[in-house]
């Protein structure tokens, strides 16, 4: 029987060598990388997958040269201006998370237009993180528990796995099945620490603008083989 991960996130990885390979600068490697993404949201809708995560820009990627983020900074105004519509009719839902105050004022209006625009669309749940980390994301969910607690609103024993998970940016989302990240680096980077607790991992050597529907579903099939036992004994006898 196939099994279809209702939840699937990508670290998108791999732009610059995929331009470096062919004597392109960095920024063509990371327009290709945003083809790569219009084509995966199409595909992953395509194959039946209702919520696709992806890592667009890391806390950590501020670290980068002013010119590589303010190039990827127009990218992204660039997507939210010109692929909105295209996202809009095919039926996606779009979602941003990060911490959102890093980003630049007319992103945070596109980023607020585009999810009012898309906000009732049900094909498929596509969330991007920008200036995103999994890290700060824990330290903020901690802080508004212990607000929380320092109004009298709960006790400190109160809080629980279910309560921390409500106060992360994935709250409203489902839990993640299957995370992929391409370009052969076996590492996560900080993205979705919690979250990824019994996610399925697939690593894969395409560099991201290569990925393709072929490689999705790639990805889709080493799901499909894995026995997810979330700490339970196997109960299909296939490890005897
Ligand atoms: C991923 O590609 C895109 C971002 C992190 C913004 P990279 O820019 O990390 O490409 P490589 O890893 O240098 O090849
Ligand atoms: C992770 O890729 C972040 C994104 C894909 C947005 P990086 O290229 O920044 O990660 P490292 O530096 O290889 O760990
Ligand atoms: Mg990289």
């Amino acid at each position: 029987m196939i099994q279809l991960p209702k939840h699937i996130a990508i670290i998108m990885d791999g732009n610059g060598r995929w331009a470096k390979k062919r004597g392109l600068s960095r920024t063509q490697g990371h327009r290709k990388g945003l083809e790569a993404l219009r084509n995966t949201v199409e595909n992953a809708a395509e194959l039946g997958v209702e919520f696709l995560t992806v890592f667009g820009f890391s806390t950590e990627n501020w670290k980068r040269s002013t010119d590589e983020v303010s190039d990827l900074m127009g990218l992204l105004r660039f997507y939210l201006k010109n692929e909105l519509q295209t996202l809009h009719k095919k039926g996606a839902k779009l979602r941003v998370i990060g911490e959102r105050d890093r980003l630049a004022p007319d992103i945070v209006k596109l980023i607020e237009g585009a999810e009012a625009l898309t906000a009732t669309n049900s094909r498929i749940n596509v969330t991007i993180a920008l200036s995103y980390g999994a890290r700060s994301e824990i330290v903020s969910a901690s802080q508004k528990l212990a607000q929380r607690v320092a109004n009298g609103e709960i006790q400190p024993g109160d809080i629980n796995e279910q309560l921390f998970e409500d106060c992360l940016m994935t709250s409203d989302l489902p839990p993640l099945d299957l995370l992929i990240r391409t370009s052969g680096e076996l590492r996560i980077s900080n993205f979705l620490l919690w979250q990824i607790a019994y996610s399925e991992l697939v690593f894969t050597d395409t560099l991201w603008p290569d990925f393709d529907k072929a490689c999705l579903e790639q990805a889709l099939a080493d799901y499909s083989n894995r026995q997810r036992r979330f700490g339970a004994e196997d109960v299909t006898g296939a490890a005897e």
